[in-house]
């Protein structure tokens, strides 16, 4: 059902800007060939507070096979209860017990008289003797929220688990968690295994490679679900974005242990260009977060470094104005092994991955790279709506996440087709049963969701406007009031890893200063993600002055439902301010703009963009040699952009003299029509 009837399908193709400049300056970054900045990471001062000695997995063994001899702390219980101001926590030797921790971290902060605690600097062994928690384990149970200091200025934690999570923060308020201080896995405890790849038989989707000294090869090659990427072995680079997708492995069918750490498996498909020589990072599928912030409030991490996790680098579900300053998500600047190869992997999934935040997050002066997935994610759920009562204005919502919307809150209601149908406030509602009508049922929009396995949450809103008569079973609600809304990404380094910079779905927010080199995917997408039921689109974001320097796509506005599907006809996405960012050498998709209304775009400049001879759209809508693709877009204004293309532009592809391309855009303003053509024919053209 269409409530707002897309106004006449125009295609234009047009130009106003400042067209094409001839520039030989060499302070533009190059195609291809590095900038110092994409080896940032192999520059960055190689220095660690870490003893080295205590990486090795002889220690690490020794230290898990005498645990029972680890003595606790010299800080009694007393001490935690009794002090004042900051309470040092003294380890015994390199050892800290977690339990003895976890108890000295509570006792302490229940205890008025203490403003914090401050471990003593070293590098330190921690076990994982708090059970199904992470290594260093913070639990606020009281009421209290004045604040509380957490210095682990001059620490280096190795974690010796690999089953469980680095750091955690739960249902605390006001805390300060600062160093600098650093954190990684013991050796025989990383959740990834990386090496070189020595043998390929493409017709029997078999490889063969042979791990580095040091990483867990037998346990990850031979026991996990496994995903692969490759690195270019000279410049250490991810190869990108060809192949997009890693080697994926699946199930351990087909492993074969070969001795002198050798290894050999099936892939599930073809992976294209994969070269014997490649280096490549072998990601397990665990999931342990380097630091959860678990439903915490206004608290900061600030000044630590994250060398691996083999799961979410920075994970934040259910926060509320929390903060992420100077924080390195980063693999560990020291070859591991005698070999002399320097590590690849920093978080095995996203860098930070916020969801359902009461109130956005600040991260700010972070350095992320050579994460497994996208560097920044941030999102609300979607829910389903099981059953609708007009009469009592309550809708019946199915989901199988943890509900943490309140009486108060907001929900937004939206159609199979994504029509938004409005927003409510919701004024009570409690738990119910399934209702019987749709029992055996399964969601059509959320992929392989069963409503029986669903829990069931029966509210009451404030309003019904007629717009919600048309609400149906299987339609979606996202609650604005934990969608991470009120975020701030600011002056942020990312690249180098395999997934998105930023991935927004999060609203009234600044994605501001930040630089992306070498991603597998966007730089910037705002965009929700049905697949994943993660919530929302986005309204009121201002994306100032990035620079996003990558092979892969530049920046997308918009709404994917799936890989091959339109870019949604809905203009749900509002509000957008585009002012002096810089996309440059993406070979794909520099700016896609759909799904929006109430957009600007200033002063973007597009440097030696679709530079690769061939055809790299992403989506059948575009339009072979678009720099800018506006598609189903109520409202936009361009302003001061501009399109440079120079003599290391080996193989331009791009419309470089009309470089934006509309389809069923209506109000643009900015533009002067060049040549007008059918839409369907350019919207339907397979190229060619
Ligand atoms: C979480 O903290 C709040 C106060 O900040 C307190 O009222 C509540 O009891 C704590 N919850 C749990 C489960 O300890
Ligand atoms: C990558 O693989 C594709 C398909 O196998 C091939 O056509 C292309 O030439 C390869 N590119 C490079 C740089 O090897
Ligand atoms: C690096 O990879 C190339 C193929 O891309 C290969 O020819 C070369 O031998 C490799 N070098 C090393 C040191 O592995
Ligand atoms: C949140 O923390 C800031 C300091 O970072 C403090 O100024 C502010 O008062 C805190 N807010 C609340 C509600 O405690
Ligand atoms: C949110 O956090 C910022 C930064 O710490 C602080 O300045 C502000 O006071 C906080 N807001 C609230 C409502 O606590
Ligand atoms: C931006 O981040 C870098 C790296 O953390 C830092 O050196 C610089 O001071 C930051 N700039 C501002 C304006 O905060
Ligand atoms: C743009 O961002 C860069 C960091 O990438 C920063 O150094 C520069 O000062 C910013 N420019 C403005 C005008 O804010
Ligand atoms: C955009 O960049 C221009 C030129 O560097 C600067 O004058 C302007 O203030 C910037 N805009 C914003 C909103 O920062
Ligand atoms: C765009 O760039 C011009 C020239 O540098 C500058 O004067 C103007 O303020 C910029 N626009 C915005 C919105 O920042
Ligand atoms: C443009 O609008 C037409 C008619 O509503 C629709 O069929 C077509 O899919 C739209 N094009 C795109 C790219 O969404
Ligand atoms: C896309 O455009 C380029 C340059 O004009 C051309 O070489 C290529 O064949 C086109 N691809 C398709 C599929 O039309």
């Amino acid at each position: 059902m269409v409530s707002r009837k897309l106004v006449a399908i125009i295609c234009l193709l047009l130009s106003a800007w400042e067209g094409v400049q001839a520039q030989e300056s060499s302070a533009l970054p190059a195609l291809h060939k590095p900038r110092a900045e994409e080896f940032q990471h192999y520059l960055w001062p190689a220095s660690t507070l870490a003893d080295t000695r205590l990486a090795h997995s002889s220690a690490s063994k020794a230290f898990r096979q005498n645990n029972r001899r680890l003595l606790a702390s010299t800080n009694t219980a007393a001490q935690a209860e009794n002090g004042e101001g900051v309470i040092e926590y003294r380890p015994v030797g390199f050892n800290i017990d977690s339990g003895d921790f976890a108890t000295f971290f509570a006792i302490a902060h229940a205890n008025k008289k203490a403003t914090g605690i401050r471990v003593a600097p070293g590098t330190y062994h921690v076990n994982d003797n708090v059970p199904d928690q992470s290594h260093i384990y913070m639990r606020c149970g009281d009421d209290r929220e004045d604040d509380f200091e957490v210095d682990f200025t001059g620490v280096f934690f190795y974690f010796t688990n690999w089953e469980h999570a680095g750091i955690q923060l739960e249902n605390c308020t006001n805390i300060d968690i600062h160093g600098p201080f650093e954190q990684t896995y013991t050796n025989d405890q990383l959740g990834y295994a990386q090496g070189t790849i020595v043998g390929i038989n493409e017709d029997a989707l078999e490889y063969t490679v042979e791990v580095d000294e040091e990483y867990p090869g037998e346990r990850v090659m031979m026991t996990q679900a496994i995903a692969i990427s490759l690195f270019h072995n000279d410049t250490l680079l991810i190869k990108s974005p060809d192949p997009y997708m890693d080697i994926i492995v699946g199930g351990t069918d087909g492993r074969k242990s070969l001795g002198n750490r050798k290894y050999s498996f099936k892939a599930r498909g073809v992976t294209p260009n994969v070269t014997v020589g490649d280096y490549f990072v072998a990601r397990g599928n665990l999931g342990n977060n380097g630091l959860r912030f678990e439903k915490v409030k206004n608290c900061t991490a600030r000044d630590m470094t994250i060398f691996h996790t083999d799961g979410f680098g920075v994970y934040e579900p259910f926060g509320r104005n929390n903060s992420f300053l100077n924080i390195q998500i980063r693999p560990f600047p020291y070859p591991l092994g005698r070999d002399g190869k320097l590590p690849l992997c920093s978080s095995s999934w996203d860098g930070f991955h916020i969801t359902g935040a009461h109130s956005g997050t600040f991260i700010k002066n972070s350095y992320i790279v050579n994460t497994g997935d996208d560097a920044i994610a941030t999102s609300g759920f979607y829910y389903l709506v099981a059953a609708v009562d007009p009469g009592q204005k309550s809708v019946t919502i199915a989901t199988d996440r943890e509900i943490t919307f309140n009486p108060g809150d907001l929900l937004t209601f939206y159609a199979q087709d994504t029509e938004r149908l409005g927003t409510q406030t919701i004024t009570k509602m409690y738990s119910v049963e399934e209702p019987n009508e749709i029992s055996g049922k399964t969601s059509e929009i959320a992929t392989d969701f069963k409503y029986d396995d669903a829990d069931f949450m029966k509210v009451f809103l404030d309003q019904w406007p007629a717009n919600m008569n048309r609400l149906r079973f299987d339609d979606s609600a996202s609650s604005p009031s934990n969608n991470g809304d009120g975020f701030a990404f600011v002056n942020n380094t990312i690249g180098n890893l395999r997934g998105r910079g930023v991935l927004c779905k999060s609203s009234n927010g600044v994605i501001a200063h930040n630089r992306f080199f070498n991603l597998k995917g966007f730089g910037i997408i705002m965009s929700p993600e049905h697949l994943w039921v993660e919530s929302d689109f986005v309204n009121n974001v201002l994306v100032l002055n990035n620079t996003i320097n990558s092979y892969a796509p530049g920046m997308w506005l918009g709404m994917a439902p799936s890989a091959e599907g339109m870019p949604g006809m809905y203009t749900n996405n509002y509000n957008v301010d585009f002012i002096n960012n810089t996309v440059a050498n993406c070979a794909t998709s520099p700016f896609l703009l759909t799904s929006a209304a109430g957009i600007t775009v200033t002063n973007t400049t597009f440097v030696n963009v679709l530079c690769t001879q061939k055809d790299m759209r992403n989506y059948d809508w575009e339009v072979n040699g678009t720099i800018v693709m506006v598609a189903n877009v109520k409202g936009v204004t361009f302003s001061g952009n501009s399109v440079i293309k120079d003599a290391r532009c080996k193989h331009p592809y791009g419309n470089y003299d009309h470089p934006v391309v509309l389809i069923n855009a209506t109000n643009v303003n900015g533009l002067v029509a060049k040549t007008s053509v059918d839409s369907l024919l350019q919207a339907d053209s397979t190229g060619g």
